[in-house]
């Protein structure tokens, strides 16, 4: 994972500027981080472990117009200030940051320790730096140097590099995300366009196998094919998120303000029907060819089973899910003319571009619902769709799997030639709006309830199985305490046996009244063996429980969205109680970029 950054300008002063960067891309990693700036012809770095406000702080940074920097989340290398980027060659000429892991590095560092190189980490990265620092001894120029080196590599990489005495930055990416962005006083380079929105809008989108050459005046960017490279002509993009939408504003963690954030994203959804209509026709016209198979990770692996569901309820489409780091292994019958939708908040999900690489190399059609633009997935699919939530901070996605789960609602009653399908959207943005102060008194109590407790089962039928999986997902990955998702119905098959006096169970009771008679049983299973029940359910049922939030919801197909709610907002302030950071839970990164 890890996030990098590269300024080069016309003028001096790039220090500020690259950790404000930085801190935009600590959702990739916060373990370590460091910058190098160039000033009076020389690299100086300054690195640690910690975040990146730890790390510079207080320390006085000779500025200057070159500098790069990279917040790390660990892979080759323990957690060291040796082992933080970024990295540099013997004598310090050569800086460089690299996102992503590198294949045989090994045999090239023994090769470099042969040839007099002290290497001083155990990063795949260094040996970047020494490799440049080589091929300058033996002649080439700077672009040259560089160029040699990357095409020895082999692996995943964003990589810049700077050298001493150059105003330039030298840039590289295979399977790892990096953007151009350009200004009026200089070029930028990053691992996403949110670390770059305070200097600039218009972005290039660099892909696989290309080294770009960056100035404070020009872009040049080449495609790399065996000993050839082959300049590329690419558009610059506008992209129109502010950058406002980085800041958590009067909230504690962006996490938070990402929940409140879902009533208008629903509403902007609701108001854009016309632009997921050529999707939908689309995607309609691609299946009568072939099968339908979703696929994705995490929390958009639970919006694609509701999107399996809505396909098939809403326009009696078959379709299947797999998760995407299995798609390998339970993909084999995918053929030419067959379609896969692979959904992705980042759009840089390793797993999910692997997946995506296969179904290509068998013919088979890949479309996408994203939310960062510009993004690894969105170029590489036929068809893509965007769910327009703006960007997401907080690790645990909140904002964008509702937004996931309403665009797949609309393209599915788009499909079926449904109509009112604004109205259905704007009735439940409107509801959530209005209940948010509700919602978040019942989630406070709640959690209150649950931080003391080790396990949490969170049980659901239909369309809220995988609710239930979302929320028991929310509730592990920041508070730490064990959760787990479940069919209602398929608790009895063994769970069960997990259920002591006092266990808190959560159970999203159904709008529908025979699948609620059915949910009544299993609430009523857990309880006689001593569960605490929580119970999220339609205004004015009866269920027998201990503790209910009623919710004004009348639809079965739109319950995802406001059940949904609760559930972040309980997992939520249960880590606040524990005294986590919600935004930034232990070993996680938000987007993973590795296998
Ligand atoms: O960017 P993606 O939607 O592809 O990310 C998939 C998962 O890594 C992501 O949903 C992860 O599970 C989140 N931490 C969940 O909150």
């Amino acid at each position: 994972m890890c996030g990098i950054v590269g300024i080069v300008r016309k003028r001096s002063g790039v220090a500020e500027d690259l950790v404000k960067s930085l801190k935009k891309l600590e959702y990739r990693g916060y373990d370590s981080a460091g910058i190098a700036v160039m000033s009076d012809g020389k690299i100086e770095v300054v690195k640690g472990v910690g975040t990146i406000d730890s790390v510079v702080g207080g320390i006085e940074i000779r500025d200057g117009p070159v500098g790069i920097g990279h917040t790390r989340w660990a892979t080759h290398g323990g957690v060291s200030p040796e082992n933080a980027h970024p990295h540099t060659s013997c004598h310090g000429e050569v800086a460089v940051v690299h996102n992503g892991t590198l294949d045989d590095f090994e045999d090239m560092r023994r090769e470099l320790i042969t040839k007099g190189h002290e290497l001083r980490s155990e990063t795949d990265t260094e040996v970047v730096a020494h490799l440049i620092e080589e091929n300058l001894k033996s002649g080439d120029g700077p672009l040259s140097a560089f160029v040699n080196t990357i095409r020895k590599l082999k692996g995943s990489y964003a990589i810049v590099s700077m050298i001493s005495g150059e105003r330039a930055l030298f840039l590289a990416r295979n399977k790892s995300p990096l953007v151009i962005g350009l200004g009026e006083d200089g070029n930028y380079c990053a691992s996403d366009v949110a670390a770059l929105l305070h200097l600039t809008n218009r972005f290039i989108f660099m892909e696989d196998g290309e080294i770009a050459l960056l100035t404070p005046s020009s872009v040049e960017i080449w495609k790399l094919e065996g000993g050839k490279m082959e300049k590329v002509d690419r558009r610059a993009e506008e992209v129109d998120w502010s950058p406002q939408l980085l800041d958590k504003g009067s909230f504690e963690h962006f996490m938070l303000k990402e929940i409140h954030e879902q009533p208008h994203i629903l509403k902007k959804i609701a108001e854009s029907i016309d632009y997921y209509t050529r999707f939908s026709e689309r995607l309609d016209s691609l299946l009568r060819s072939g099968s339908l198979t979703i696929v994705a990770a995490g929390t958009s692996y639970h919006a694609g089973l509701i999107g399996k569901y809505l396909l098939s309820k809403l326009a009696g489409i078959r379709s299947e899910v797999i998760i995407a780091s299995e798609f390998p292994e339970w993909s084999s019958h995918l053929r030419e003319g067959d379609v896969v939708l692979a959904i992705s908040q980042s759009g840089e999900t390793a797993d999910v571009l692997e997946a995506v690489r296969i179904a290509k190399s068998r013919g088979s059609k890949v479309v996408s619902i994203v939310n960062v633009p510009g993004s690894t997935l969105t170029r590489m699919s036929d068809e893509s769709v965007f769910i327009q939530a703006g960007p997401e901070v907080g690790v645990a996605a909140t904002k964008t799997f509702s937004a996931q789960v309403a665009v797949l609602y609309v393209i599915s009653s788009l499909i079926s030639g449904r109509s009112g399908i604004s109205d259905e959207l704007a009735g439940v943005s409107e509801l959530l709006r209005n209940s948010m102060g509700d919602l978040e008194g019942f989630s406070k109590e709640m959690s209150d309830l649950l931080k003391d407790k080790e396990h949490v089962f969170f049980l659901g039928r239909g369309i809220n199985y995988p609710t239930a999986l979302e929320g028991a997902l929310k509730l592990k990955e920041i508070s730490y305490i064990h959760a787990e998702g479940y069919p209602a119905g398929e608790y009895k098959h063994g769970p069960l046996a997990l259920i002591e006096e006092g266990t808190p169970a959560v159970v999203m009771v159904p709008v529908n009244e025979e699948l609620r008679k059915k949910a009544v049983y299993n609430i009523m299973e857990v309880r006689s063996r001593g569960a605490f029940t929580i119970t999220i359910q339609p205004k004015g049922v009866e269920v027998p429980t201990d503790a209910s939030l009623e919710v004004d919801v009348e639809d079965e197909l739109l319950s995802p969205l406001i059940y949904t709610v609760p559930l972040q907002l309980i997992a939520y302030y249960t880590a606040v109680s524990l005294g986590r950071n919600p935004d930034k839970p232990r070993n996680l990164a938000k987007s993973v970029t590795v296998e």
